[in-house]
């Protein structure tokens, strides 16, 4: 009998502090900031969602066009955008051209590429814009 009444009493106040973490630390963050947070996180999933869906199953070509995306388009224009003398071509009138296929950008992108000589992508990098340039060939046709 004082056994059990022990453990009881005990695991009372065991239990309410637990219960109460959480909402105390959510009453410590204020509202705003809560919701603030809740909106970025539901934006950032409905501005990805468009963009991604082709891609989706395909982890290689979504991390090819982020490559393509930090080290590429410095120079060549985005598709449908005016091609001025200093920029390079689009890479949907690349994988248009007669003869690129896998194993000719797979080459390309073994040599220096000129005028962007100093660029060195690492292998899985020039593998992954392959699959994207292949995939961009794929939507074009
Ligand atoms: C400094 C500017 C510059 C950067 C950066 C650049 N390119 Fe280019 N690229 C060009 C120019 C200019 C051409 C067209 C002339 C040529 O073929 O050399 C071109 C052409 C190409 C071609 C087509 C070649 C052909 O004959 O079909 C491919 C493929 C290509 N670039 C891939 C890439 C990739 C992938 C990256 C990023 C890793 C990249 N480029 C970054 C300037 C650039």
């Amino acid at each position: 009998m004082t056994l059990f009444t022990d453990s009881t009493s005990q695991a009372t106040p065991m239990l309410t502090i637990l219960e109460l973490l959480p909402e105390t630390a959510l009453a410590a963050m204020p509202t705003r900031a809560v919701t603030q947070v809740s909106t970025l996180l539901l934006t950032a999933t409905i501005a990805l969602l468009p963009a991604t869906p082709a891609l989706a199953d395909k982890p290689a070509v979504a991390r090819g066009e982020k490559v393509v995306e930090e080290w590429c388009r410095d120079c060549h224009v985005r598709e449908g955008q005016k091609l001025t003398p200093d920029m390079a071509p689009p890479y949907s009138v690349i994988v248009a051209i007669d003869g690129r296929d896998r194993a000719w950008f797979e080459a390309f992108l073994k040599a220096d590429h000129f005028p962007m000589t100093t660029f060195r992508l690492f292998d899985h990098e020039k593998a992954d814009v392959v699959e994207w340039l292949m995939d961009l060939q794929r939507r074009e046709k």
